[in-house]
């Protein structure tokens, strides 16, 4: 059989990519998103965006060899195909999808008890900011809770009595991100967490229509180590942790964002994803060590 047609993948997609990354400017003012159209003369960002260029490592030789995890590098890839198949019905993905993840991450995290509590269609075609049903690839470098808003997450998702219960004990919010096709452009880039300081976060407002909520933006930092997982497919899904109430060390968020990657081809399918978000609760007497 002749391997001369065959597509091989190149040696940038073995070792990694250099692509640019949006982080934020330094600056006085506190940066403001929307999520939805803003009023007229309001920016959509109000922060300076700062590109920088940047290595994104392969990280699946290390995920291969069980080097990466969700409470070390605050990311982690795990295998899992889904039983839904057309994301496009809401009903469906809160009927089938929504369950199911919520097993999952009690499994692989051991949590008792675990909230999802939204989720978001992404299309690097069809999505815009503007839609919320439809959203398109994120490419600024962020985390979707601080330090501050993760634990009033708690607050408005479990009744009064229950919170300020849970808040006594071990808990984190994590993403759960799939792929519904295979990742040909703007994969998502996940830096670890062990090569951010503290003083690459910046809080930011994130507006919604009926609150505002806060995340961080990153200033840039060569110490960061950033990777990918190139060509994710539907059966595999990442774990990013953006939020975690133990400060032992235990990786507590993770910068993220879309690329822009040099090896995607010219005739790349769109970016098609979904993403949910969930608070985990630990039982009180889990070794969470
Ligand atoms: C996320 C996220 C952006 C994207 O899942 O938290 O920021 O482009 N996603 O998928
Ligand atoms: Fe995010």
């Amino acid at each position: 059989m002749s391997t001369v047609l065959s597509a091989s993948p190149s040696t940038s997609q073995a070792s990694g990519v250099e692509a640019e990354l949006n982080y934020l400017a330094p600056g006085d003012a506190r940066p403001v998103n929307y999520t939805f159209e803003p009023p007229a003369g309001t920016p959509w960002n109000s922060g300076t965006s700062d590109p920088r260029r940047v290595r994104i490592h392969n990280a699946r030789p290390l995920a291969e060899a069980g080097e990466i995890s969700l409470h070390r590098n605050g990311f982690q890839l795990v295998s899992h195909r889904s039983a839904l198949k057309d994301f496009s019905d809401d009903s469906l993905i809160r009927l089938v999808y929504r369950p199911e993840a919520e097993a999952l991450l009690r499994d692989i995290t051991g949590a008792e008890k675990v909230v999802i509590f939204d989720h978001t269609l992404r299309d690097s075609a069809n999505g815009s900011r503007a839609n919320a049903s439809l959203r398109e690839p994120v490419r600024r470098v962020h985390n979707d809770q601080t330090f501050v808003s993760g634990p009033r997450r708690v607050r408005d998702h479990l009744d009064a009595e229950e919170a300020e219960r849970r808040l006594q004990h071990r808990f984190a919010i994590v993403n759960l991100w799939r792929p519904l096709g295979v990742v040909e452009q703007f994969p998502l880039a996940l830096c670890d967490a062990r090569s951010i300081a503290a003083d690459d976060l910046v809080p930011t407002d994130l507006v919604y229509r009926d609150k505002t909520g806060e995340t961080y933006s990153f200033l840039a930092n060569p110490q960061h180590r950033w990777y990918y997982f190139p060509r994710l497919r539907p059966d595999e899904v990442l774990l990013l942790k953006i939020y975690d109430s133990l400060e032992d060390g235990t990786a507590r968020l993770t910068a993220h964002t879309a690329f822009e990657d040099p090896d995607s081809p010219s005739n790349a399918a769109a970016r098609r994803s979904i993403e949910l978000r969930a608070l985990l609760f630990w039982a009180p007497d889990h070794d969470t060590r």
